[in-house]
């Protein structure tokens, strides 16, 4: 994960500029930052936190200067561990995201050669890798691809060197874009820390120097890269979180009106797309998280509105079924951000197999766009709060118009869809999200927490569970509602928060049982349904649209995860350990 930058400038602002664009990286990680200002000595400063609260101290002119932002991978979050990481002369200073796989041999073999190693990063392998090559090798380029030649993983990284006015970095299986403008040349993990109008996206397997001009070669043969430049498409202007407090509590209110864009989107582009689907050997679902749910959501929607089954994989876990994957499977990944790691691993599988992909994203300049065949787009708009929330119901609403597209209902689905989005708004009434207040004041000193749902709202259960647990630290498990019985109902004891999601479908009966086994051993049962029941210990209302439910039903309960944050004083935006974009495997 981790965001980097470099910026060579023809001022002195580069240091100011490199944290300026490390608050557009924050996303990437926020454990820790650094800076390393480039010159006759390398000046370093690296702090533990968010770099949004980040000031430079003493001097920081410099016309180059590199930035980290951090997601602790090896070693704790520490000062020391902070990026930039140094050789032992401090001559060279590097930042880097991914990981090196073999980095303890790496390090073992370079401390038997006598480097001092301070921090227990797999970072700091880098520069002692190029200082030991040093040694021997006068040609710093040289000396730089033979140490990369010995790095085993997926990693790009940028470094500059004392007394030297240029950056080298190099890609290698994780994103790098160049971005260059009057005054200034940048390289970063991500096009929105460039604020130029020309970038070029690496390619794998490139080193990049930067200096007067700009070289890209080949990693292993060193042959020249010829890279074009085009045009930067990325809307650079400031988000706030306006009138809301918070992202995540904008976002969340935001989903109306993109339930309402999406029920005016091209009936060509979804059709066209639902032929994909309909005439592939096998189509593939594969995400992560979030996104993964929505997938799942997916599975159901396409097997009950298009009666076809999309196998569902979790994208971590695709390469165990290449053996299934050929030219005529369709992959479809679902992913916000576009550059997950695991997504992008299923998707270089899927390339390898010459399968086709169909992807669906929030961001199209990401690489996961770059690599599909065809791309779709939720449109969500930047989505800033690390919680999904805006993106996934985006997902389902889209996976709704392609399932019934495919059952050759596209303008029921359209019709659907603008319903929902004037139903989501009564969600947002006064007195509903009063409801949810006080509901989160009542179970915020719970310790564990259950969500039961069966069918649509097997996916709103386990998305629910991950809403509570990734902003409110509560733990809170998921579980399609007949399998509680199979032995987590073990872990029900007097007021035990279950949330059950109920909607009026063939499910509704079952899953009132499965609230009732829970409720005999004493849980405290929260219902989400279009009608109170005598079952429940407190009732949330919501619409009546059972064929929408994994949609209406996690408004709420998105909405209850913000307020159980509030309850207990956490960031709602950036809950601790997490990362909006998971870009390690
Ligand atoms: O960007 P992606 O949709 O590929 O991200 C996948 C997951 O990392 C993401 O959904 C994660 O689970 C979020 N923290 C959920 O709120």
């Amino acid at each position: 994960m981790c965001g980097i930058i470099g910026i060579l400038s023809q001022k002195t602002d580069a240091p100011d500029q490199v944290v300026e664009a490390l608050k557009k990286l924050e996303y990437r990680g926020y454990d820790s930052w650094g800076v390393a200002i480039g010159g006759k000595y390398i000046k370093l400063q690296k702090n533990i936190g968010k770099i949004s609260q980040a000031v430079l101290v003493n001097d920081t002119t410099g016309n180059l200067a590199i930035g980290h932002t951090r997601w602790a991978t090896h070693g704790g979050v520490t000062q020391i561990n902070a990026h930039p990481h140094t050789d032992c002369l401090e001559k060279i200073a590097v930042v880097h995201n991914g990981i090196i796989e073999n980095f303890q041999e790496l390090k073992k073999d370079l401390e038997n050669f006598g480097h001092k190693f301070l921090s227990q990063t797999d970072t700091e392998v880098i520069p002692h890798l190029i200082e030991e090559e040093l040694r021997t090798e006068e040609d710093f380029k040289t000396a730089l691809v033979k140490s990369v030649a010995k790095l085993k993983g997926s990693y790009a990284f940028v470094l500059i060197r004392a007394n030297s006015n240029e950056l080298w970095a190099v890609a290698n299986g994780c994103p790098l874009v160049v971005g260059q403008s009057e005054n200034q040349l940048i390289i970063s993990s991500d096009i929105l820390a460039c604020k130029t109008k020309k970038v070029i996206y690496i390619p794998e397997e490139t080193l990049i120097h930067i200096a007067d001009e700009i070289e890209f070669s080949n990693l292993e043969t060193g042959k020249p890269k010829n890279l074009k430049w085009e045009e930067n498409k990325v809307e650079n202007h400031e988000i706030t979180p306006g009138k809301f407090k918070h992202f995540l509590e904008k976002e969340i209110y935001e989903q109306p009106e993109i339930i309402k864009k999406i029920s005016q989107m091209d009936v060509r582009e979804v059709e066209t797309n639902a032929a994909l689907i309909r005439h592939s050997f096998g189509t593939f679902f594969v995400a992560c998280g979030t996104s993964y749910h929505a997938a799942l959501a997916g599975e159901y929607l396409f097997s009950q509105i298009a009666k076809m089954h999309i196998n569902l994989i979790s994208a971590g876990e695709f390469a165990n079924f290449r053996h299934f994957i050929t030219d005529k499977t369709l992959l479809f990944p679902l992913s916000q951000s576009g550059e997950t790691a695991d997504v992008l691993e299923a998707a270089k599988v899927a390339v390898k197999c010459r399968a086709k992909i169909l992807s669906l994203v929030n961001n199209p300049n990401s690489t996961l766009a770059r690599l599909s065949d065809v791309v779709m787009v939720t449109p969500a708009g930047p989505e800033i709060a690390v919680l999904s929330t805006k993106a996934y119901t985006s997902q389902i609403a889209i996976l709704y118009l392609l399932a019934n597209a495919v059952a050759g209902d596209f303008a029921k689905a359209q019709c659907d869809l603008e319903n929902l989005s004037e139903m989501l708004k009564t969600i947002f009434e006064n007195e509903s999200v009063e409801k949810l207040k006080k509901l989160a004041k009542k179970i915020k000193n719970a310790t564990s927490l259950f969500t039961i749902g069966r069918g649509l709202n097997y996916a709103v259960a386990l998305e629910a569970a991950l809403k509570i647990k990734e902003v409110s630290y509560i733990h809170a498990e998921g579980f399609a509602g007949a399998d509680l019985k199979h032995g987590p109902i073990a872990l029900i004891e007097k007021d035990v928060p279950c949330i059950v999601l109920v909607s009026n479908d063939e499910n509704k009966e079952e899953i009132l049982s499965n609230a009732m086994e829970v409720r005999a051993r004493g849980g405290f049962i929260i219902g989400v349904a279009p009608e109170n029941n005598e079952i429940f210990d407190y009732h949330i209302k919501v619409p009546d649209f059972a064929e929408l439910s994994s949609i209406i039903n996690i408004v709420p309960m998105q909405l209850l995860s913000y307020y159980l944050a509030i309850a207990r004083e956490c960031d709602p935006d950036k809950p601790r350990n997490l990362a909006k974009s998971v870009t390690v495997k």
